[in-house]
């Protein structure tokens, strides 16, 4: 059976190791697979919802599109977007709107988060922001949605909502699933919550050099000595020490820290050293692309013409249904 797959990333800054490890890795592995027809996005609109700066939304947009082609998303095997190239995405979601209480989106975790980041931007695009991204979705009827854990709640609004379309008015869209990967929650290097644009100094970007690496994962907070509990900015460093470094020097380094002879400064030097490795070839491939502004271009325009087809086709047999046509 053939598969639709589609996620998004916000264009609200540049992309960071947790966008990589966690959406644009499961993104480029589900395009390998010949059943899977994948859709890729750069949710623009979405990054309108909290403040922001035109000018720098307008650079990120085409960011996100420049980051995706350099992680290996091949615009002949997915349709790479820009979301607001597609306004039916915001027609479907006003339909959708009609089927969603306001209590729900109120009581979403990702809401409250906002609204206390910014108690005075607490707008109606706030709280429609699930509702869109739901129709972002469906618009394709995609089922498997390859993004980080915290976007869960999401999904279940995605789910509830095309659940209830179904039974209200016999539409047949599919109730979508995550995509897991392994770097599904990458935790901040602040040793508190997890890896995020919005949070200063959690972050590494995907384009930081090696020296700047090191800078941040030596600021990583740890305990003076080793061997207590791994928590705070000792997890972060384990966690990202597991997805990184070689399974015998990862180990070496644990068994260091409850004989508490761990050198935190050895850790975390492997740790930068093996990140920046991992994303030399990007470094590389992206810098190439970026010199390319024509070929980009071409891309963004291109895929907003084969996800407009699509996107239309599914509009009209919704609007068909709900009494619209
Ligand atoms: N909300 C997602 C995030 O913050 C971005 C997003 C928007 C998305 N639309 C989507 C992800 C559709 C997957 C599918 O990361």
């Amino acid at each position: 059976m053939l598969h639709r797959v589609l996620s998004g990333i916000r264009a609200s800054g540049r992309l960071h190791l947790g966008n990589y490890l966690g959406a644009i890795k499961g993104m480029v592995e589900l395009q390998k697979n010949p059943d899977y027809e994948t859709f890729y996005m750069v949710a623009d609109a979405h990054a309108i919802t909290t403040p922001y700066s035109v000018e720098e939304l307008r650079q990120n947009r085409q960011e996100v599109i420049i980051d995706y082609l350099a992680a290996g998303i091949n615009p002949n095997k997915s349709i790479i977007f820009i979301q607001s190239h597609v306004p039916e995405h915001f027609e479907l979601s006003f339909y959708f709107s009609s089927v969603t209480t306001i209590a729900r989106m109120m009581h979403l975790p990702t809401y409250k988060e906002k609204v206390k980041q910014y108690p005075k931007n607490n707008t109606m695009a706030l709280l429609n922001y699930p509702i869109l991204m739901a129709a972002d979705i469906l618009l394709y009827k995609a089922d498997l949605i390859p993004v980080g854990i915290d976007q869960e709640p999401h999904l279940e609004v995605a789910r509830e909502i095309a659940r209830k379309m179904n039974q209200i008015y016999k539409t047949t869209f599919p109730e979508p699933k995550r995509f897991t990967t392994k770097g599904e929650y990458i935790p901040s290097l602040t040793g508190e919550g997890k890896m995020s644009k919005s949070v200063e100094g959690s972050y590494i970007n995907l384009t930081d050099s090696l020296d700047e690496i090191r800078k941040k994962i030596r600021a990583v907070p740890t305990a003076t000595v080793s061997g207590g509990p791994i928590t705070g900015g000792i997890k972060t460093l384990f966690i990202l020490a597991e997805i990184f470094l070689e399974k015998n020097l990862y180990q070496e380094f644990k068994e260091k820290y409850y004989n508490q002879t761990l050198k935190f400064v050895e850790l975390k030097d492997a740790l930068a050293e093996a990140i920046y490795q991992e994303l030399k070839p990007f470094q590389e491939k992206r810098k190439q692309i970026a010199s390319d502004l024509a070929y980009v271009e071409k891309v963004i325009k291109e895929g907003a013409e084969k996800a407009k087809a699509v996107a239309q086709k599914t509009l009209k047999e919704v609007k068909e249904k709900m009494g619209l046509i």
